[in-house]
């Protein structure tokens, strides 16, 4: 919930409490050089030990309810035949309107069974944006991805309410070019992760639907942020004020053939699951399952986390659950504005992103401004964000850089996981930071993995840059920092 103070300022209050609570350290900032040079520049080397606050990601990383923990005591572990299946079938029964549930160990499995049993080498599969992992698994099946996003979509600042939206015209004459035997399925992603968690509009998705049901094309709907999704529908959509998270999700579930989601990330737990209303599809599906999942009724999740999915799908109806990331990012992105960072704007569902391009102005994209900012982010704050940028991107078929539309630093917000001075301490040291970016410069790759890159990379710092930011930084904080 949002609450004005007297000063004319509105910031997110917590419609929570804190009872559990995990220690945290903020180590010098000479052990965080040395962390970072030892991790080659790369934020997912990093240990937990070395990380103060850890934004890299907001999935897996979410504070579950006391109602989760507590499903979580009563699970049934049966191979097969687990109530806590049932519980799971009958929540996304009432929450999504599917019928036949698919439950996967997380959201990267469902995009392989989906490629595995639909994609055909050369088909095109159009989508509003991709995400790594679905592009991964898509190309792999001899797919190839188009995003068929409007050109505003990349203006990084901007007011435009609905980035993710698909652009209607691009679909249909993607359907005229390739023919609609070559397209198994349409992918609409609930707030575009990789353009800043941007959400698309409910007409937009029924537009979608339209054309796709002129030519038999189903639809397929990404939910990993889909309460973020709703929530930005209720802020955004006219005609949506007064809906509420749920209505605005059955509005949506109306045009969707096949669902899948990562459970990571609204719902709170890890997992995930395909869901669909159309028996032909879920038993084109089903006998994948146990062959790379496990069996029917927990499908590679555990009992556990199959009870705590069950009640965090109900919660994340609720509209202080639906906008509790939403409203950090928009305070986050607010005050770092104030400070004059660039930032994504409108504020996106599950990160604040900071425009690397801008941010380092003087780095080309081949010296890879995202990965030197996520760097020097952390070296400054011991704060761990991501780049999405380039170094996401793996290179082409010939070995030549893909260029990322965006460098961006995403910090992303866990849900109800850190608090208003954690937000304060991370504007603080990017301001600093900004202060400071001549000393940041580019980073090369040492190794360089072939596939989905970013993960194990490791890169150097030209001009051993890192080195003298950390002195920058001690002049003004002390070594204690
Ligand atoms: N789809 C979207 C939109 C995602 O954001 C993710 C994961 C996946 C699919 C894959 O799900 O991780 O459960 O296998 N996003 C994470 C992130 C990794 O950090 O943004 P997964």
């Amino acid at each position: 919930m949002n609450v004005k103070l007297s000063n004319g300022r509105e910031i997110p209050v917590e419609m929570h409490k804190i009872r559990i609570v995990q220690k945290t350290q903020l180590v010098p900032v000479d052990e965080r050089l040395k962390a970072i040079e030892e991790g080659g520049y790369n934020t997912f080397a990093l240990r937990t030990r070395d990380i103060f606050i850890d934004m890299l990601t907001d999935s897996g990383t979410n504070a579950m309810s006391d109602n989760q923990l507590a499903a979580m005591m009563v699970s049934d572990d049966a191979y097969a035949g687990s109530e806590s299946f049932y519980k799971l079938a009958s929540a996304i029964k009432d929450v999504l309107g599917f019928k036949y549930v698919l439950p996967v160990h997380q959201g990267r499995a469902a995009e392989h069974l989906l490629a595995k049993v639909f994609i055909k080498p050369g088909d095109v599969i159009p989508m509003n944006y991709h995400f790594t992992t679905t592009k991964a698994h898509f190309e792999l099946a001899g797919a190839k991805v188009l995003e068929i996003f409007r050109d505003l979509a990349l203006t990084t600042q901007s007011t435009e309410p609905f980035k993710g939206n698909l652009d209607i015209q691009k679909f249909r004459d993607v359907i005229k070019k390739y023919g609609a035997k070559k397209i198994p399925f349409i992918r609409m992603e609930a707030t575009t992760n990789l353009l800043g968690g941007q959400p698309f509009s409910i007409q937009n998705l029924k537009e979608v639907k339209q054309v796709a049901s002129e030519h038999k094309i189903p639809l397929v709907y990404d939910g990993s942020l889909i309460s973020e999704n709703a929530y930005f529908v209720k802020q955004r959509e006219k005609g949506y004020e007064n809906k509420t998270i749920q209505e605005i999700i059955n509005d949506m579930m109306s045009v969707v053939d096949i669902f899948y989601l990562s459970g990571r990330k609204s719902t709170c737990v890890r997992g995930g699951f395909i869901a669909t209303n159309n028996k032909e599809y879920f038993e084109l599906i089903k006998p994948w399952l146990p062959v790379y999942e496990g069996f029917l009724t927990y499908g590679g999740m555990s009992t556990h986390e199959i009870e705590a999915m069950a009640v965090g799908l109900r919660e994340m109806t609720e509209i202080d659950v639906a906008g509790s990331a939403a409203e950090f990012v928009k305070y986050f992105a607010e005050r770092l504005i104030e400070n004059k960072i660039p930032v994504v704007t409108p504020p996106g569902g599950l990160a604040c992103h900071v425009d690397a391009k801008l941010f380092l102005p003087h780095l080309p994209q081949s010296q890879y401004p995202a990965g030197a900012l996520a760097a020097a982010i952390y070296i400054t704050s011991g704060v761990r964000s991501m780049e999405r940028g380039t170094i996401s991107m793996d290179r082409d078929q010939d070995g030549n850089e893909v260029y990322s539309d965006l460098e961006l630093a995403r910090l992303a917000v866990p849900r109800r996981t850190y608090t208003m001075s954690h937000i304060e301490y991370v504007v603080d040291r990017i301001k600093w930071l900004h202060q400071h970016r001549d000393k940041v410069k580019g980073l090369k790759f040492v190794e360089e993995p072939p596939v989905l890159r970013f993960f194990f990379g490791k890169l150097e710092a030209l001009d051993n840059w890192g080195a003298k930011l950390a002195e920058a930084f001690k002049k003004e904080f002390g070594p204690n920092y």
